[in-house]
């Protein structure tokens, strides 16, 4: 079924036209298209300004066609019938026992970055970390740094690891199966760097998700509580006594937390609170330091 094969743009164009009147985005077809056969969207493009050009597919039509029916009827993730995921310049496993990596969790990363530049930094954590996405990068961006990756799942902890020999080869990043900073208490007062993307949708929001979202990514990844805060509130709660002096924290949470996390991460004795947008201009990370001193 994977079998590759070769067609004329007229006859992809139009194939695709009739995948498209299944349903589904059109957006999400060009990102099988891309992923699973090869076509990127620059190719498709190219193929409408020259139909008669011949394109090779790095499968067949029928196997792609096969994915586009099953996502589209059982509103399955594009992500885990192809098994990957691009974030950020690496190419990730995705899978059920983790939340599917988002694009704006790669400003995470930026934000880190902008704050720290080059400076050194001795180690760092990743609560809730899932599919591995953010330690991947933060073993990339500080490879000498010791890195600490926490997850209450396990399922999620296989795939981070396999995400980070794939991905970050000498990595210098340990896994811990626990709650939160429970698992790193030997650790706490060291950390010059903790990123977190915790469950912030409020419970009785659920329901209202897309399919694609409420029946296929694992509920302990989505669900923050009655006020959706739950995790941020358990993550914040030992953030000053965790972070190193000067160590600095940064989150990710839902489009209209802003307000109350900052005040949160006030009540927990953090210093220097910011909130930063994403992309679209919604203010929906979050960054404190602990007080009394810089990474050296
Ligand atoms: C929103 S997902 C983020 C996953 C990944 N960091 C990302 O950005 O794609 C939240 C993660 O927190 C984990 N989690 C939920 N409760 C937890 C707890 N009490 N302690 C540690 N991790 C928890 C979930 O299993 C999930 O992997």
């Amino acid at each position: 079924m994977k079998d590759a094969q070769a067609c004329t743009g007229a006859f992809l164009l139009q194939w695709r036209r009739d995948q498209l009147q299944r349903g589904g985005r059109p957006v999400d077809f060009d990102w099988l298209l891309d992923l699973s056969g090869g076509v990127s969207w620059s190719a498709l493009q190219q193929l409408r300004i020259d139909p008669d050009r011949t394109i090779h597919i790095q499968c067949s039509l029928k196997f792609l066609e096969d994915q586009w029916i099953r996502h589209v009827a059982e509103a399955i993730p594009l992500q885990h019938l192809v098994g990957s995921c691009p974030w950020r310049d690496v190419e990730l496993e995705a899978s059920p026992a983790a939340l599917i990596p988002r694009q704006e969790t790669e400003l995470l990363i930026d934000l880190a970055v902008q704050r720290i530049g080059r400076q050194p930094i001795r180690r760092w954590a990743d609560l809730g970390t899932g599919s591995g996405a953010l330690a991947v990068a933060l073993s990339c961006e500080w490879p000498e740094a010791e890195g600490h990756a926490v997850d209450l799942s396990s399922a999620a902890l296989s795939l981070a690891w396999r995400n980070l020999q794939q991905c970050a080869p000498l990595h210098r990043c340990q896994l811990h199966c626990g709650s939160w900073w429970d698992p790193l208490q030997l650790w706490w007062g060291q950390f010059d760097l903790v990123l977190s993307n915790p469950p912030y949708i409020p419970s009785g929001q659920i329901a209202e998700l897309d399919p694609v979202v409420r029946d296929h990514e694992p509920h302990l990844a989505l669900v923050g509580g009655r006020d959706g805060l739950d995790s941020i509130r358990r993550v914040l709660a030992n953030a000053d006594a965790a972070l190193s002096p000067g160590g600095l924290l940064l989150l990710e949470h839902h489009h209209d937390q802003s307000t109350a996390v900052l005040d949160l991460m006030q009540q927990a004795g953090l210093a220097e609170c910011e909130a930063v947008p994403d992309l679209q201009g919604v203010l929906r990370f979050a960054i404190a330091c602990r007080p009394g001193g810089v990474i050296e």
